[in-house]
């Protein structure tokens, strides 16, 4: 890398700690987006990765607040449904997103989508790496309890996906994030039955959601989604042959754009344009298969789509933006999200499996 894309990466990352740390609200919450009203919640799913990115880059009390939130919001809830669930109805499962302040967000989106919680009990297992301290797990027995045992009973129903849509199927990628949570939940609080419905849904899995060689969107369903690139990485679902996570990230490059990757052909929401978070997922694949020029022109497409003022936003123009569907989105809603923590959250992923420096931001 020249002096001057190094220096511009450590201004980014910079930008980007900054964006997370404004976007932290006293009560551990990471808002979705500062600038889109309809992401003025905190999303289980975008907070994660957010905190992961915060921990991998030295910031542990700030993720450590995040999770401390979503536990307090998990009690609550489950003091509020009066619950002593058994875990065999959606209804009794926490919503997907929480207000600021931790209370269930009643915006009209679905709710019941599982791929978040996994994801949660990843980002925690992650915590205890990074920090150094597992002291998480105890302290949060009684909600991973109760989401263990929903997790465990509700992973086979159809649900929202990671995208928030198609509520009547089965995704590979949510399948993914709740086996990695339930194996991570599994092996830190000796869980048994955690462990063995972590391997169940790694069997079902390989079983189900591998058609010619690569990994399908959903259940019966033979389309590409960015979202399977998570089987690659963090979530790869131990039976998948190594040879079906290439194909499939094969597949994703050629029909979704690189750089500038796409959720999936046919994305209505914005007109379906590139997404600066998917391009870093890209390239965090690349980097673990060991193709770090691909990662790195990811890295610089990113930084291109970057704000004057650094903000990355959720979306930009791609080449399978449908332009009506944009306008129509635009009238409907106002611009997309300019800024979006989690695009800065998956940025500051891939810029640390490069090897890349912050600039000048003292660690608070
Ligand atoms: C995306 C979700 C995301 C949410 C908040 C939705 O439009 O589909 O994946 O969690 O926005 O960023």
């Amino acid at each position: 890398m020249t002096d001057s894309g190094a220096a511009a990466t450590g201004w980014l990352i910079d930008r980007s700690l900054e964006a997370l740390a404004a976007g932290q609200h006293p009560s551990g919450a990471l808002i979705a987006s500062p600038d889109f009203r309809p992401y003025h919640f905190c999303w289980v799913r975008d907070g994660t990765f957010c905190a992961y990115a915060l921990d991998r880059w030295g910031r542990h009390q700030a993720a450590a607040r995040f999770y401390r939130f979503v536990a307090k919001a998990i009690n609550d809830f489950m003091r509020g449904q009066g619950l002593e669930s058994d875990g065999s109805t959606n209804s009794a499962f926490p919503p997907t997103r929480f207000t600021m302040e931790g209370q269930v967000a009643d915006d009209g989106w679905p709710n019941f989508q599982l791929d978040g919680y996994g994801t949660w009990l990843w980002g925690l297992s992650e915590h205890a790496r990074l920090s150094g301290s597992s002291r998480l797990w105890d302290e949060f027995a009684q909600p991973i309890e109760f989401l263990c045992r929903q997790l465990e009973h509700l992973w086979p129903l159809p649900c929202f996906d990671c995208w928030e849509e198609d509520g009547e199927r089965v995704h590979t990628s949510t399948l993914a994030c709740i086996a990695t949570g339930l194996h991570c939940a599994g092996s830190a609080t000796n869980r048994l039955s955690a462990s063995r419905a972590a391997e169940a849904i790694d069997t079902f899995v390989a079983e189900h959601a591998v058609l010619d060689g690569r990994l399908v969107k959903s259940i019966g369903r033979r389309s590409i989604d960015a979202s399977l690139l998570w089987l690659s990485m963090p979530f790869p679902v131990a039976p998948v042959e190594e040879a079906v996570r290439v194909e499939t990230a094969e597949a994703v490059r050629s029909e979704l754009g690189y750089p500038g990757i796409s959720r999936y052909q046919g994305d209505r929401y914005y007109g379906g344009g590139s997404w600066p978070l998917l391009t870093a997922w890209y390239g965090w694949c690349c980097v673990s298969a060991g193709q770090s020029d691909d990662a790195r022109q990811c890295l610089a497409w990113i930084e291109e789509q970057a704000g004057p003022d650094g903000s990355l936003p959720e979306q930009v123009d791609g080449i399978h933006r449908d332009p009506f569907a944009y306008q129509e989105w635009v009238r409907q809603g106002g611009r997309p999200a300019r800024q979006l923590l989690w695009s800065h959250a998956m940025y500051l992923v891939l810029a640390d499996e490069l090897g890349c420096h912050a600039g000048q931001a003292a660690v608070p």
